[in-house]
């Protein structure tokens, strides 16, 4: 591999969560990942990240990566042989091999709390049209989206991928209650929030919420989590009323 192909961002990189991203832009890293809760995780090796550098391992004396894609059309396609060698110097190492692409299995807060269970992730990110099929066969990658919508490159679906899994890493987020409240995780959205001032422009923060009564918050909560969910969600809303005639039947 050459020297500066592979950029390690944790001190020492015995962090016992590790990321591998594979991608043509290792200089967007760690970007945001550097910064706030991650970025002090990723200081106090919580987690660690690396990146490697695809184009490093191209062969030829143009580096390329790319090439027409065969029976024509519009765009690039990235090279298998590049791409193996990179993983290649990569592998092997624990963890799952995951494939930015919009063609993926669509990434919800389900999918980050398995992801969150493994020891280390590795990321390709894609560029151009996409990643030859025959390298996405021969390492067996998982697609994961980020949504139904087409990105420039893997990297931003990435760095949201890594930002929703580390955040579940233990020590990362404060406080623990703070993730067992938050959207999906009872299968709902959040209730609205408010802080001071408790009358803000003439518009006042809801009365039960200044009672200091914990039950009626928690039910007031309940009922405003299962309204928004209701007429913002209905998909969520389904499963979520099946799941508790399930628990009540
Ligand atoms: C321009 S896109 C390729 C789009 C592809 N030709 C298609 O029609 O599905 C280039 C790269 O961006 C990444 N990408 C784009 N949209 C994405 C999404 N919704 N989720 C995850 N990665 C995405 C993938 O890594 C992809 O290889």
């Amino acid at each position: 591999m050459d020297a500066g192909a592979d950029t390690a961002y944790a001190k020492g990189n015995q962090a016992p969560f590790s990321v591998r991203i594979l991608t043509l832009f290792p200089e967007m890293f760690p970007g945001p990942l550097g910064l706030s809760l991650l970025g002090k995780a990723l200081a106090d090796e919580v987690w660690s990240l690396e990146t490697v550098d695809i184009r490093a391992f191209a062969s030829d004396k143009h580096r390329s990566v790319d090439d027409a894609p065969f029976g024509g059309g519009a765009g690039m396609v990235m090279k298998p042989d590049v791409i193996d060698a990179a993983l290649g110097a990569v592998k092997p190492r624990p963890g799952r091999l995951l494939y930015l692409s919009p063609r993926g299995k669509l990434l919800n807060q389900a999918l980050a709390k398995e992801l969150a269970a493994e020891p280390a992730l590795t990321l390709l990110c894609g560029r151009y049209e996409g990643v030859d099929q025959r390298v996405i066969d021969a390492w067996d990658m998982e697609e994961v989206s980020l949504g139904d919508f087409v990105l420039t490159g893997g990297e931003i679906a990435a760095m949201a991928l890594v930002d929703a899994v580390v955040r579940l890493l233990p020590g990362v987020v404060g406080k623990t209650e703070s993730l067992e409240e938050e959207s999906f995780e009872r299968g709902l959205l959040e209730y609205p929030l408010y802080t001071r001032p408790a009358d803000w422009k003439g518009r006042v923060v809801p009365e039960v919420l200044l009672s200091g009564h914990h039950a009626r918050v928690a039910q007031w909560r309940l009922v405003q989590s299962e309204c928004i969910t209701r007429h913002r969600r209905p998909d969520l809303w389904e499963r979520y009323c099946a799941q508790k005639q399930e628990q009540e039947g």
